[in-house]
């Protein structure tokens, strides 16, 4: 049985639904969540798509991970056609498209099951929803279960999405893609006058026609809406970091939580445990590759650039040349994880790891999928080649590693920018992937740049520690989103 740490009244124990997207960069934050909540003795239900939670079982043992809370249990949403998505390799489309297909496709399969969950005999107390499923938000709304946002991506990242109508009524959005316009500076995004570029805007504002420009707006008014009648907002992000952009965007929004970072916060709560966790296997939904563990082992200390472009983005085998050929040419050591579907397309000319390796002394070591995690904190890495996915960028600061960005979408334009013109953590290759570039660049982070960068992360990455820690900041707030869960009525 349950002990209650902070009850006096033995009531039910709250029942908190969470529904993910299913993708790699939404599934790990919330997974961590559903384990923070589940340390607070709540008990949680968390929905993913069979094949998801087939690929999360197989290839990490998620199941292990989660048998020791009782209260925890997964519902899955059963055929969805989206998983068919992992059998073909050659379908390229445009995140925007995926995005709206996924949550389309996600919609029709999940809501009988939603349904059920909400208005079923089993007492939902509350409902942590990915930001991006409105479908979800509705049908709450109809059973009245209380809902609280859960947001992927940045503080600052969201504030820009949220000023995007004004943008627009302002007319700086779209703009065209040509490099006179794209380095303009944006003048109506609150609290980032000055360096924001309509280039760091998310890449979805640029060369838009105004038809698609108005059903953009419709969206961002559509989820500011959802998000001001939310319980509460959720970003994995501390104070010390977005602090400032946060408190503006509370003028707007009164309800906003940080509680990260998560993947630190967590490792910090299970410690404090009196039986300590046994099991830290990741929650990756591609089977994690440990043996370059033992290659960067042999390697001296903050010399090798880790290069990953996180779980979605997908490049050209052009780019791949580039980017190969700058990291070569930097003589540095990298570490590249290289996904089966990395590349565009499906070239069966495409050159092979092996082949990439050749003539390159051994500098170099390839993997399909890292245990990033764990590579981050290894003293061999020096740097982060990173396309600044929001979970990339503070799995790097917790480490205290400095970045090279090559923003590719959405969010990380902005994340990028921040890196490199607000926080001084790391260098920002935006729109460009040149060998050339990349190979100084690359020294640029490794050795000229490299002790500012380091100094200004390391301060960052101690904060972080200090935010998730007993008293801290993101401690705090989740300690509060538990107290307010726990009186929610049962
Ligand atoms: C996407 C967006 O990029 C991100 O900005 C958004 O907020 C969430 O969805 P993704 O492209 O997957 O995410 O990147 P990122 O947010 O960086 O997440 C990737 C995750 O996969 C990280 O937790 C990283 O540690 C993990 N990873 C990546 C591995 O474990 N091994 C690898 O080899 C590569």
């Amino acid at each position: 049985h349950h002990h209650h740490h902070h009850q006096s009244l033995p009531s039910i124990q709250p029942h908190v639904l969470i529904f993910p997207v299913p993708l790699q960069g939404h599934v790990t934050p919330m997974l961590q969540l559903a384990e923070l909540f589940c340390l607070s003795n709540l008990k949680v239900t968390f929905l993913i798509t069979t094949q998801t939670h087939q690929l999360l079982t197989r290839n990490n043992n998620i199941e292990t991970r989660f048998a020791r809370y009782p209260g925890f249990q997964f519902k899955t949403i059963p055929e969805c056609p989206l998983d068919n998505r992992q059998q073909q390799p050659g379908s390229d489309r445009s995140l925007k498209d995926k995005v709206s297909a996924i949550v389309e496709v996600l919609a029709l399969s999940a809501k009988p099951l939603l349904r059920e969950l909400l208005f079923g005999p089993t007492k939902i107390t509350c409902f942590v929803i990915d930001g991006w499923l409105g479908f979800a938000y509705d049908i709450a709304n109809e059973a009245q279960v209380p809902t609280i946002a859960f947001r992927c991506s940045s503080g600052c990242s969201n504030w820009a999405y949220f000023c995007i109508p004004q943008l627009i009524e302002a007319g700086e959005v779209p703009f065209k893609d040509n490099q006179s316009e794209m380095d303009q500076l944006v003048k109506n995004v609150p609290g980032m006058d000055g360096f924001l570029r309509c280039r760091d805007l998310p890449s979805f504002c640029r060369g838009q026609d105004t038809s698609s420009c108005s059903d953009l707006k419709q969206f961002f008014i559509n989820e500011i809406q959802r998000t001001k009648h939310s319980h509460a907002i959720l970003f994995n992000t501390f104070e010390d970091l977005e602090g400032p952009i946060l408190s503006i965007f509370r003028s707007q929004c009164s309800n906003i939580y940080t509680i990260g970072p998560l993947h630190a916060h967590l490792h910090y709560r299970r410690s404090k445990e009196e039986t300590p966790s046994t099991d830290h296997s990741s929650s990756s939904l591609l089977r994690v590759d440990r043996g370059c563990i033992s290659w960067l082992d042999q390697k001296p200390d903050k010399s090798v650039i880790f290069v990953s472009f996180g779980s979605s983005a997908k490049i050209s085998k052009d780019q791949l040349m580039e980017f190969w050929a700058g990291l070569v040419q930097s003589k540095k050591y990298f570490l590249w994880v290289i996904r089966p579907d990395l590349l565009l397309g499906n070239d069966p000319d495409s050159p092979t790891p092996d082949e990439f390796l050749e003539g390159t002394e051994r500098r170099g070591c390839i993997v399909q999928w890292a245990p990033q995690d764990e590579v981050l904190a290894h003293r061999a890495i020096g740097g982060f080649l990173t396309h600044s996915g929001w979970n990339s960028t503070i799995e790097s600061i917790m480490a205290g590693v400095p970045m090279l960005c090559w923003s590719f979408l959405a969010d990380q334009q902005i994340n990028s920018r921040y890196v490199s013109e607000v926080w001084r953590i790391g260098l920002d290759m935006k729109d460009t992937c040149d060998r050339m570039i990349v190979e100084k660049m690359t020294n640029d982070l490794m050795d000229g740049k490299r002790e500012e960068l380091q100094r200004s992360v390391e301060k960052l990455s101690s904060l972080a520690k200090k935010s998730i820690t007993e008293g801290g900041s993101s401690y705090s707030n989740l300690n509060h989103l538990i107290e307010d869960i726990k009186a929610m009525p049962g």
